[in-house]
């Protein structure tokens, strides 16, 4: 941790200047009845004893309000099981936050989602595997989900919260991206994602069975972009492309450390959710240092702010202010260097062998996935 009097520096040394976190995602457990194949969890998960109290997460809240954010993502894991989980949503009211809750609506009875409602919940996004039972309750490892998610969607209906569905898409399910569109729409969602598998993680142990192929990367973009016209004024539309088969990369978390902040379950602070992929990198933690210290001071979110740390071809690039190069975590899988030319880039040197790669994965023939789970015991 450098001393929070000095000039903060990236890796390189260059200056930088941080400025305003807007948003700090809360995944307050990995705890959850879901197993999907795509989780953005690390493959090593946080076990229940290792997780901040409801408490220590009140203090969290204070903090972060205190450094800007206007907004917190309770999420997970799945955060109803957290049989607290309305003491930290009031926890989150108190600090002045705007609270979203993105959940699976797995194991939130009608009477706990109305207790959410009193503790301050403002908005639920609700995730969908699927639009029909039989490929939710497969993609999602868990019988009988698309039933309950349906209740789940009903009631959030009935206590008038402002709904977003998360759609998560991929070679199984992007036939259906326009019937999932519309089952949005029937369930009064304001806004819906659509976010193409990132293949981090769990998803990455999954890439032959989920990556899109270059058609139905097309397919997606029209269907997305028809959507968009045809619903303007009613449903927005936000859209995470399927980048292995694009141009540029997408600017993922809108830069390095610029306006959002994760917070894992047991305290550990990243600047994205797959930021501990990064093996060198180190992260602190809400229980020995301030998030305020962390956000301005600390090494892991200085490493790649501004642009000074870029390599070429990004350091002359004239997009290196509009996607920042590309994601880091995906450097790192991809290139084997988190300082990389997010390689998804067509500038990249290893795009061609990255684009290979991607088709080849998407013509492989199997649909068989290997489902998020915790190791025996924990
Ligand atoms: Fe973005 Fe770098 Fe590619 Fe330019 S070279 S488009 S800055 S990733
Ligand atoms: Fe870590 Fe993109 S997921 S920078």
């Amino acid at each position: 941790m450098k001393d929070q009097q000095h000039q903060p520096r990236d890796l390189d040394g260059n200056p930088v200047t941080p400025g305003l976190p807007m948003a700090m995602l809360a995944e307050v457990t990995h705890r959850c009845p879901l197993a999907c194949p795509y989780c953005s969890n690390p493959v090593e998960l946080t076990r229940a004893a290792q997780e901040l109290t409801a408490d220590d997460w009140g203090r969290v809240f204070r903090q972060a309000a205190d450094l800007g954010v206007l907004q917190v993502h309770v999420s997970g894991g799945e955060p109803g099981a957290r049989r607290d989980l309305a003491q930290i949503v009031t926890h989150a009211r108190d600090a002045r936050l705007y609270v979203n809750l993105i959940t699976s609506g797995i194991g939130i009875t009608r009477e706990r989602l109305e207790e959410l409602d009193r503790a301050g919940v403002d908005h639920v996004q609700l995730s969908l595997q699927g639009i029909r039972p039989d490929m939710a309750d497969r993609i999602s490892g868990h019988p009988g989900s698309w039933d309950k998610k349906m209740a789940f969607a009903a009631w959030v209906q009935e206590i008038g919260f402002p709904l977003t569905i998360n759609a998560v898409v991929h070679r199984q399910n992007l036939e259906r991206l326009p019937e999932m569109i519309a089952l949005a729409e029937q369930l009064g969602a304001r806004r819906i994602e659509v976010a193409t598998v990132q293949f981090h993680g769990w998803a990455d142990l999954n890439r032959k069975a989920l990556m899109p192929t270059r058609e139905q990367a097309a397919f997606a973009r029209q269907v997305v972009n028809d959507a968009r016209i045809r619903l303007r004024g009613r449903m927005v539309i936000d859209y995470v492309p399927a980048d292995h088969h694009a141009v540029y990369p997408k600017a993922c978390m809108g830069g390095w450390g610029s306006t959002g902040l994760n917070v894992a379950p047991d305290g550990t602070v990243l600047p994205c959710h797959a930021a501990q992929s990064i093996p060198w990198m180190r992260f602190e933690n809400v229980r020995d240092t301030p998030l305020g210290e962390i956000w301005h001071g600390s090494d892991s979110f200085n490493a790649f702010r501004g642009t000074g740390w870029m390599p070429e071809p990004c350091q002359s690039c004239a997009r290196k202010t509009v996607d920042f190069g590309g994601c880091r975590c995906q450097a790192m899988a991809l290139a084997g260097d988190a300082r990389a030319t997010d390689p998804v880039c067509s500038l990249s040197p290893f795009h061609a062998q990255v684009v290979a790669r991607a088709e080849d994965d998407a013509r492989a023939d199997t649909a068989d996935l290997v489902y998020r789970r915790m190791r025996k015991g924990e």
